[in-house]
């Protein structure tokens, strides 16, 4: 048996040593400290779970969920919408329920991409827009983001022969890895890039609401966006819920209708309890959101101070639970990344894990409570580098 070609050009899996380590070190029995994995520690709100418990006892939910998802999430999708962005949509057009966003994301290229067709990727990025265009036998071509230009894109930089074979470009702020937010004018720049060279804007929002000054604003907008634009939504980070798969697409009414029809051929639909859940999360935004801020503001306020006071270097995040630094002395990402678990036993990730132009950097996620993130600091200011 072999895999297909397309698997193998699947990239190799980059922490495998230091998963390795880790549980090595685990094994061992050292106290090791998490801080690779963008997963919130802290569970659901109780609210949703008791949703939860009632929803999933009617019968009615038990059947195939709608494809698109059932209008009354989509609807609470649109209000949110709305309140958040003041943009008007069509729930029964303009919206589409994921099974996470990653789904969403991975399953997009699908409806747009022939083979040899550019997707433009940045990097450093979360991997699955590239992956998603090695799915579809598209070539990804990646736009740097460098700490010089705020980790934002520099669309001039990109050649004219690629821009003429590119079909999407993918786009994610608040951003994963690196913390950052993009401008109103960046964005009023890339719609009005987008549509000079025909290209699809896809925005992955998946941070959008994990903020802790100003709230970042949708790409939709921008005047025009929805042309050529769709973005993707997601419950996990915003609501601690990234175990229960629930997702959406909202933009241009082609783009989000392209992508139902891939997903109609692949998948079921988001089981209809959890749309229930999604729904009252997404009505409720207002008031079950910022307690979970709180908790992760406190905690991003406490390591920015200690690790500046450590001296080491980085961007203070105004969204997202990363911290993204850069490695002292300018180290290989890997084996610094490596020396902080040998040596004091706390996970934290190689920028180049997100890409070669991730070198030269950690992430820190702060998925940890305040006492094991104190306990972490007094651990880094022991590291010998
Ligand atoms: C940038 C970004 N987008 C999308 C996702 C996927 O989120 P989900 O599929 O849980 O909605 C993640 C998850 O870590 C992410 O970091």
């Amino acid at each position: 048996m072999e895999i297909s070609q397309r698997l193998k050009k699947i990239p190799p899996y980059l922490f495998v040593e230091l998963d390795r380590l880790k549980n090595e070190k685990i094994k061992q029995g050292v106290d090791v400290i998490d801080l690779g994995i963008g997963d919130p520690d802290i569970p659901t709100p109780y609210e949703l779970v008791e949703v939860a418990k009632k929803a999933i006892e009617k019968a009615e939910y038990h059947r195939y969920p709608s494809n698109w998802g059932s209008l009354f999430f989509r609807k609470a999708c649109a209000d949110y919408i709305k309140r958040r962005f003041g943009i008007k949509l069509d729930p029964e057009r303009e919206i589409l329920a994921l099974i996470g966003s990653k789904e969403g994301i991975a399953h997009f290229p699908i409806a747009f991409i022939n083979p040899g067709d550019i997707v433009l990727c940045p990097n450093p990025a979360y991997p699955v827009y590239h992956l998603g265009a090695i799915f579809t036998d598209g070539i990804p071509y990646y736009i740097p983001l460098s700490w010089e230009n705020n980790f934002l894109p520099d669309l001039s930089k990109i050649p004219q022969e690629i821009l003429e074979k590119a079909k999407i470009m993918w786009l994610n702020y608040p951003n994963n890895p690196t913390g950052a937010t993009a401008t109103r004018e960046f964005f009023k720049e890339v719609i009005k890039f987008a549509k000079k060279y025909n290209i699809i804007v896809a925005h992955d929002a998946a941070y959008i609401e994990m903020y802790y000054e100003e709230p970042p604003i949708s790409i939709l907008e921008i005047e025009g966006a929805k042309d050529i634009a769709i973005e993707f939504h997601s419950l996990s980070k915003t609501f601690c819920m990234t175990g229960w798969r629930i997702g959406f697409a909202v933009g241009n009414g082609f783009l989000v209708s392209a992508l139902a029809k891939v997903k109609s051929n692949i998948d079921s639909g988001v089981f209809t309890a959890i749309q229930e859940v999604g729904a009252f999360a997404l009505n409720n935004l207002e008031n079950l959101v910022p307690p979970l801020i709180s908790i992760f503001k406190k905690r991003r306020d406490f390591l920015t101070e200690e690790l500046k006071n450590l001296g080491y270097q980085f961007i203070k995040p105004s969204a997202t639970f990363y911290l993204w630094v850069k490695t002292p002395n300018g180290l290989p990402s890997q084996e610094f990344c490596k020396r902080v678990l040998q040596d004091i036993g706390v996970v934290v990730t190689p920028g180049i894990g997100f890409g070669s132009a991730g070198e030269g950097y950690f992430r820190i996620a702060l998925t940890v409570g305040e006492e094991r993130l104190k306990e972490a600091v007094q651990r880094f200011s022991t590291l010998q580098i």
